[in-house]
């Protein structure tokens, strides 16, 4: 929590240090876009890791989605441990060319196509947040501060209930004029199995942006805010409706975890 603080008055220290010039005369917001090496270099990780096509069909992307925990920035593919990823990520994006900037509105998603653990993700697409109505970062109110944005979902804290790593991804959409968020379509108190493409198709939502990093659960965690998440999940998890392999896979799951849990 208090890293986090930390990390949030950073955030609002660099946006007051912006010259004033720099934010009032331009008519578009800058920076705008991304380069066409970044935009490759996306598109490549996604596709290489196989989150083309297990999150999303395909990725093209047309803003600089930044996403950090704390100082530390999720990248493409690179590692987290629990105890990184309990507090909320902060994140920014830049502005797209075509788009105007003050109108136009951007929906923030985490998903864990590889839940509970990578062998059998049936519990594909494990949703963790949804932030809408985000203005790009130039915007007054960016959803990097509280502020910003309108919470659909809150931040549930990463718990990956297996030791081989989860692809964690972080995607921005574009939302069409006269966006209406479209029903979860989950049974209650549950996060999964989480339709992404349908509520997509359902929003209109445009792809734009990604990231995603690498977690699963270390052997050295056994206290704290990731023993108390990883029980709320667990928890969570027992209300959801699973054939009788399912529930046997995830109890074997959850019973491997409070192993190593010490419960
Ligand atoms: C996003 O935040 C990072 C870290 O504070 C900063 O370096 C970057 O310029 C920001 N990008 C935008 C578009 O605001
Ligand atoms: C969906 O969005 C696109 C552009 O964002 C727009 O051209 C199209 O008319 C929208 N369709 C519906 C059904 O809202």
């Amino acid at each position: 929590m208090y890293k986090y603080l930390l990390s949030a008055l950073a955030v609002a220290a660099s946006v007051i240090a912006t010259p004033i010039e720099e934010r009032t005369t331009t008519s578009t917001c800058s920076p705008v876009g991304i380069s066409p090496s970044k935009a490759s270099a996306i598109k490549a990780a996604f596709t290489s890791a196989k989150v083309v096509p297990d999150v999303v069909p395909s990725i093209d992307p047309k803003v600089d989605l930044y996403v950090a925990y704390g100082q530390k920035e999720v990248k493409l593919g690179n590692t987290f441990s629990a105890a990184e990823t309990t507090q909320d990520p902060v994140f920014n994006f830049t502005t797209e060319s075509d788009y105007d900037p003050s109108t136009t509105k951007y929906l923030f998603i985490i998903v864990d196509p590889d839940a509970p653990g990578p062998e059998d993700p049936f519990l594909r697409q494990f949703l963790h947040k949804i932030v809408y109505d985000i203005s790009p970062s130039c915007m007054p109110n960016p959803a990097t501060t509280t502020e910003g944005g309108t919470t659909f979902v809150m931040y549930a804290p990463l718990t990956p209930l297996s030791v081989a790593s989860h692809r964690y991804t972080y995607l921005i959409y574009r939302q069409p004029p006269n966006f209406v968020v479209p029903p979860l379509q989950l049974a209650e108190a549950t996060r999964a199995p989480f339709n992404l493409q349908q509520f997509v198709t359902e929003g209109n939502l445009t792809l734009v942006g990604g990231r995603f990093m690498r977690e699963g659960l270390g052997t050295t965690v056994t206290t704290g805010p990731v023993k108390d998440a990883i029980q709320k999940a667990e928890a969570a998890l027992a209300n959801l409706k699973l054939t009788p392999s399912q529930r046997a896979a995830l109890d074997k799951a959850i019973a491997a975890i409070n192993k190593l849990l010490g419960i």
